[in-house]
């Protein structure tokens, strides 16, 4: 029978205090997976890691705040020093505020590239320094919708994760010999403290202008957009995440796969 087992291995998830890097957690976790539960809320690493444990799984929480380069340099040192190697890294911290493009600042611009693209680069390069030379690895960095179509009122965000795509496949190229897969998902709606952030603006908008109430507006936005009738949930992203690092994608890497139920086809 075919089945990912993910028993023996580790996984370093950034942001899985939050909506999807908590999805992503929850999947690897049932995997058999031991889950290193990266957030710089504590508070919020902690309550994942404690679900994990409650459902008999393997999470340890940890501090971390991706934008910090020395720190993500530390924790997978001792990731290494814990458990002799590191397997798997998701990359899944982002952050989103929605501001027009004439707007948005030099400062805002600078903090999002920040958060959402640099820090990627730095985890990338922090894991690949124990997986090539193992000859052995598996990354997934979460990209977005966004990192194929602009935004007027996200311009910042877009290009960060326009960004984390052209990094994914170059980092995907540099290591393609040393056998260690690099990929990308790109989400479609999930309803998240930022997907709804993202949202937001633009439901209040139309809120205003049609009158119509929230739930009816969402649901035209399903109707509209999602041909599969449904918004994405963090499993969603889990289990996409879980294959890729899986030795069933051991030919694949470098691309960016669409979990949206059809919303988009390129
Ligand atoms: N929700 C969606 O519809 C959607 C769609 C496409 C892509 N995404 C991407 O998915 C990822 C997760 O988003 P989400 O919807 O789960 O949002 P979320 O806000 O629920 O989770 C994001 C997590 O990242 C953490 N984070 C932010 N800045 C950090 C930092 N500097 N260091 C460490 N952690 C930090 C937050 O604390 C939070 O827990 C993001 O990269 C986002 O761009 C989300």
């Amino acid at each position: 029978m075919v089945k990912i087992d993910m028993t023996g291995k580790n996984v370093l998830i950034t942001g899985a205090g939050g909506g999807i890097g908590g999805g992503i957690a929850d999947v690897f976790a049932e995997a058999g997976a031991k889950v290193y539960v990266a957030d710089w809320k504590t508070e919020n690493a902690e309550k994942k890691a404690e679900e994990i444990k409650a459902k008999g799984g393997n999470a340890v929480a940890v501090t971390l705040d991706v934008t910090k380069k020395d720190d993500i340099y530390a924790l997978i040192d001792r990731i290494v020093k814990e458990d002799g190697n590191i397997d798997n890294l998701v990359t899944c911290a982002g952050a989103c505020y929605n501001i027009p493009y004439m707007k948005t600042t030099d400062e805002q611009f600078r903090t999002l590239l920040e958060i959402n693209l640099l820090s990627v680069n730095n985890t990338c390069q922090a894991a690949l320094n124990y997986m090539v030379p193992r000859k052995q690895g598996k990354i997934v960095n979460i990209q977005s919708a966004s990192s194929r179509e602009g935004s007027p009122i996200c311009s910042h965000y877009s290009s960060s994760k326009f960004g984390v795509m052209g990094l994914t496949q170059s980092i995907a190229l540099a290591v393609a010999k040393e056998n260690i897969n690099v990929n990308g998902i790109c989400p479609g709606i999930v309803v998240t403290s930022l997907g709804a952030q993202q949202g937001s603006n633009l439901v209040d908008v139309i809120m205003k202008s049609s009158g119509q109430s929230r739930e009816v507006i969402l649901q035209s936005l399903v109707d509209r957009n999602i041909p599969m009738g449904r918004f994405q949930t963090a499993e969603d992203v889990g289990y996409a995440a879980l294959f890729l690092c899986s030795d069933y994608a051991q030919n694949i890497t470098g691309q960016s796969l669409n979990v949206d139920g059809g919303m988009r086809l390129n």
